[in-house]
């Protein structure tokens, strides 16, 4: 499949946009402020904290799992069984383990933090998978 743009320039704080690559939901979340700060105070919850697994390029193995703390990019899709999890913006989220924002996958009841960083007790193996991907400028994210 084709490597697909994503223009990120009107990205609102905290908005999720969706595009396809591959046939596969792709998600950018324009990450606050707060949901930045949030990643840093949950690791002791979540199975791979780090993401050490190596289901992703190298600069997704860290905390942020991006190129650029702001933005997250990710496959849509749940490491269990490949259900499309929802997004819960700041505020939303509460019910995902305490956490302000996150994905809740619907099927199983599986649970990330807005770095898709799985935590533990529930179904899905791995973090979600982070699409090989780049900044071609500050606006526009080349995926693929
Ligand atoms: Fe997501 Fe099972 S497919 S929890």
């Amino acid at each position: 499949g084709a490597p697909v743009e994503v223009n990120i320039r009107k990205a609102e704080p905290g908005q999720l946009v969706r595009v396809k690559w591959r046939g596969k939901p792709v998600w950018v979340v324009r990450r606050t402020p707060d949901m930045l700060e949030e990643l840093g105070e949950i690791e002791g919850r979540l199975r791979d904290p780090n993401s050490q697994e190596p289901q992703q390029p190298p600069y997704a193995a860290n905390q942020y799992r991006s190129i650029k703390e702001e933005f997250f990019v990710a496959v849509g899709i749940c490491t269990h069984l490949g259900c499309s999890p929802s997004y819960l913006a700041s505020g939303m989220g509460e019910h995902v383990e305490g956490v302000e924002s996150g994905f809740f996958c619907p099927c199983h009841g599986s649970k990330f933090d807005v770095a898709g960083r799985v935590f533990q007790g529930v179904p899905a193996p791995l973090n979600l998978v982070v699409p090989p991907h780049y900044f071609i400028d500050d606006n526009t994210i080349l995926v693929g």
